[in-house]
């Protein structure tokens, strides 16, 4: 499709109720899609947002609720709902990731790279830490806590499945230099450009055992392992907005997307994972991809899992929606 717009944002974790953070991303995914459909028909303009409903962080903050997963997700996509409408958030499209169509593509892709042997089964060594459901080598570790958050990690040994990252590092290092607006603001770029001149990539871990979590969508060539959580999530982008066909093409009038709006926090699993799914697939990238900063509270970064939150239900109430 010529001349169409299409912008995402990412989709949240249904763990905990929506803060500001969460509504910046969104509000200005918004001004954009208005922009654009002023400029373009409202037509040729899809703004897509929705929810990142599986994973242990969804799986934890169920129990802890009392509930089961699937009813927890159903009741906090409604409080996600709600507040994009009362800030009047224009979304075409809201994707969640216990939808059927999104699981099917997810399955399909997980297929597709498999018969590709982009996809393999190993042995994993590793540290994990939970609420940011990342692994890291021991190396990585800061003080025997995680380098991203600091609260504590757990050893894990078991089989699974890999993504190889590492047949695509220099595909990327060099699609990143030949498209300079790519990546966007011009430091976030030269944070991930210096990440994979420095680091070789490794492959990633894109499966979890059900026995520690059954949270999830099931590979379909392992009935043992579920799909780890940032692979099932990113996939959104394409599920949402097309389809493969029955010679494993991918087909959308939308993709690639013009923009994908994030916050710093993701950008690693947006320039790098992301970019290299998509080429494995034989799939365009998105146009560019925009980490804007975070919202502070005191020196520590607002956010649900911490709960350091500033509501956006009451700053509207305060302030109204239209500024
Ligand atoms: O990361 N300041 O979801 P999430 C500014 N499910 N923006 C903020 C922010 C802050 N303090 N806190 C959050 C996830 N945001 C994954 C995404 S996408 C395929 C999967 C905004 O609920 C910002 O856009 O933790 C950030 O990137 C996003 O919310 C993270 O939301
Ligand atoms: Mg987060």
């Amino acid at each position: 499709m010529k001349d169409k717009f299409y912008v995402t944002t990412p989709i949240y974790y249904v763990n905990a109720r929506p803060h500001i953070g969460h509504s910046y991303t969104t509000i200005a995914a918004d001004c954009l899609a208005r922009h654009m459909r002023a400029l373009k028909g409202a037509e040729n303009v899809f703004f897509l947002t929705g929810t990142d409903e599986h994973g242990q962080k969804i799986q934890k903050a169920a129990q802890a609720a009392g509930i089961n997963p699937q009813d927890f997700t159903d009741k906090m996509v409604l409080v996600y709902k709600e507040l994009w409408k009362k800030l009047d958030i224009s979304y075409d499209y809201f994707v969640r990731t216990t939808e059927e169509r999104h699981v099917d593509c997810v399955r399909r892709v997980l297929e597709i790279l498999l018969k590709k042997e982009d996809i393999y089964l190993a042995q994993y060594e590793g540290w994990y830490c939970t609420p940011c459901e990342t692994f890291w080598t021991g190396m990585q570790l800061k003080e025997g806590n995680c380098p991203d958050c600091g609260r504590p990690v757990e050893k894990i040994t078991e089989s699974n499945y890999f993504f190889r990252l590492s047949r695509y590092q220099d595909w990327l290092t060099g699609y990143i230099k030949d498209n300079p607006d790519f990546i966007l603001p011009q430091n976030r770029r030269n944070e991930v450009l210096s990440f994979l001149e420095l680091n070789k990539l490794t492959d990633l871990c894109i499966s979890r055992p059900k026995e520690r979590l059954n949270w999830g969508i099931s590979l379909p060539f392992s009935p043992d392992h579920v799909v780890y959580v940032w692979f099932d999530a990113l996939i959104n982008y394409i599920s949402a907005a097309g389809a493969f066909d029955a010679q494993d093409v991918y087909r959308s009038k939308w993709w690639p997307a013009d923009l994908q709006l994030i916050g710093k926090d993701i950008l690693r699993q947006h320039a790098i994972y992301w970019p290299i799914m998509l080429r494995a697939l034989n799939i365009e990238p998105p146009k560019r991809i925009f980490a804007h900063g975070w919202w502070m509270v005191g020196q520590s970064k607002m956010s649900k899992s911490r709960g350091n939150v500033v509501s956006p239900l009451e700053m509207a109430d305060a302030f109204g929606v239209y500024a």
